[in-house]
C-alpha cells in the first residue's frame, strides 16, 4: 500500500492487450494495454530525461535517473509496473556501473509495491522475477555486485567471445549465464534479442538503456514503444562533463529520421508520462 497519488490521465490511446493490474496499481496507473504479438516480442524502452534532454548528470555517485527524476515517486511506479510487466529487462554495462548497487526487478525500485507487482507477475503467469540481462562487450563486470550476488532475479549477461572468456575465468555466481553473442566489438540489438530467446521464451522485453545501447535498439528499429517521463528540471551542460541524452554514438536526422507516434500521456504534478509508438523493422 502506497500513499501515491493516481497518475492523471490526458490521453490514453494506446491499444492492445489489458493488463491485469491489481487493484492499488490500477488505482494509481488507470488502465495499462500493451500491443503485444504472438509472432514475435513486444520491445518497449523506458527513460526519464530532463526538459533539456539531460539522461544523465555524469557524475560519480549522481549518475543515475534517480537524479534526472528528482526522485520521483511515480517515476519508480511505473517503472515498478514495466518490469512486472517483463519477461526480461536488458541494460548495458555502462548502466551497470553508474548505478552498481541497483537490481533490475520491480521491487527494488518501488518497494511499497512489491506485493502488488509479484500479484500481476502472477496474473500473467510468471513463476520468477524478469530476466535481468546484462549487455557487454568487453565483459570486464565486478561479478560481486548485488545484481549478479543478491539472487533476486535470474541474470543473463550477453557478450562477446573475448567477454565471455573473460568472465569464465571466475566461477559464476548461482543464477547467472553468460552467453556470446558475436564474436567480438558490438552486439547488434538483433543479437542481444537473440541471445534472450535462447535462455528464455519471452513476450515483452524492457529495455531500460543507457543511451549507447538504446542507439542501437533505435538504428536496428528493435523498439516497439517507448516509455517516455519528462522531468520538470533543467540540468544545463557544459564543457567540463559530457552529459548525454536518450541516445548516444548514433545519429538518425537528418538523412534517416526516427519520428515517433505519440499513444498515451499522463501526469503527475509537474511530471509528464509519454508513450511514443515507433515503426520497427518488422512493420
Ligand atoms: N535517465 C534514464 O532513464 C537512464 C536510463 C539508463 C541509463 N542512464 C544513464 O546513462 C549513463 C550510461 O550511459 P551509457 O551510454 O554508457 O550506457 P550503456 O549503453 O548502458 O553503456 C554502454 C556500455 O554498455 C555496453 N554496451 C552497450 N551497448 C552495447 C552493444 N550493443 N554491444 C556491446 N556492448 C554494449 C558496453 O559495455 P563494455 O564497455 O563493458 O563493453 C558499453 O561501453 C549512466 O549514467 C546511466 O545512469 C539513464
Amino acid at each position: 500500500m502506497t500513499t501515491l497519488t493516481p497518475l492523471q490521465v490526458l490521453d490514453a490511446a494506446g491499444q492492445g492487450t489489458e493488463l491485469p493490474l491489481p487493484t492499488e496499481l490500477a488505482r494509481l496507473y488507470g488502465s495499462c494495454r500493451l500491443p503485444l504479438r504472438a509472432e514475435r516480442p513486444y520491445v518497449m524502452g523506458n527513460f526519464v530525461t530532463t526538459l533539456d534532454g539531460v539522461v544523465s548528470l555524469n557524475i560519480p555517485g549522481q549518475a543515475g535517473g534517480g537524479e534526472i527524476s528528482g526522485f520521483n515517486t511515480h517515476d519508480r511506479m511505473v517503472m515498478g509496473l514495466l518490469r512486472a510487466a517483463a519477461d526480461a529487462v536488458v541494460v548495458g554495462a555502462g548502466t551497470l556501473r553508474a548505478v552498481p548497487h541497483h537490481v533490475w526487478t520491480a521491487g527494488y525500485v518501488y518497494p511499497p509495491l512489491a506485493d502488488a507487482y509479484r500479484e500481476l507477475r502472477n496474473a500473467l503467469g510468471y513463476t520468477e522475477p524478469p530476466l535481468s540481462v546484462i549487455v557487454t562487450s568487453r565483459g570486464e563486470l565486478d561479478l560481486s555486485l548485488p545484481v549478479f550476488q543478491a539472487g533476486e532475479a535470474p541474470v543473463l549477461v550477453v557478450t562477446t567471445d573475448r567477454g565471455a572468456d573473460l568472465l569464465k575465468q571466475r566461477p559464476l555466481p548461482p543464477g547467472v549465464a553468460v552467453v556470446a553473442g558475436v564474436s567480438e566489438g558490438r552486439l547488434t540489438a538483433s543479437a542481444v534479442l537473440d541471445a534472450v530467446q535462447r535462455v528464455r521464451q519471452v513476450g515483452v522485453i524492457l529495455v531500460e538503456g543507457g543511451p549507447h545501447l538504446m542507439g542501437d535498439f533505435f538504428a536496428e528499429q528493435r523498439l516497439d514503444e517507448l516509455f517516455f517521463t519528462l522531468a520538470p528540471q533543467i540540468a544545463g551542460r557544459d564543457k567540463t562533463t559530457e552529459r548525454p541524452g536518450l541516445v548516444e554514438g548514433r545519429t538518425f536526422a537528418p538523412d534517416k529520421p526516427l519520428w515517433g507516434a505519440l499513444v498515451d500521456i499522463r501526469r503527475a504534478g509537474e511530471h509528464l508520462f509519454l508513450r511514443y509508438a515507433f515503426p520497427t523493422a518488422h512493420q
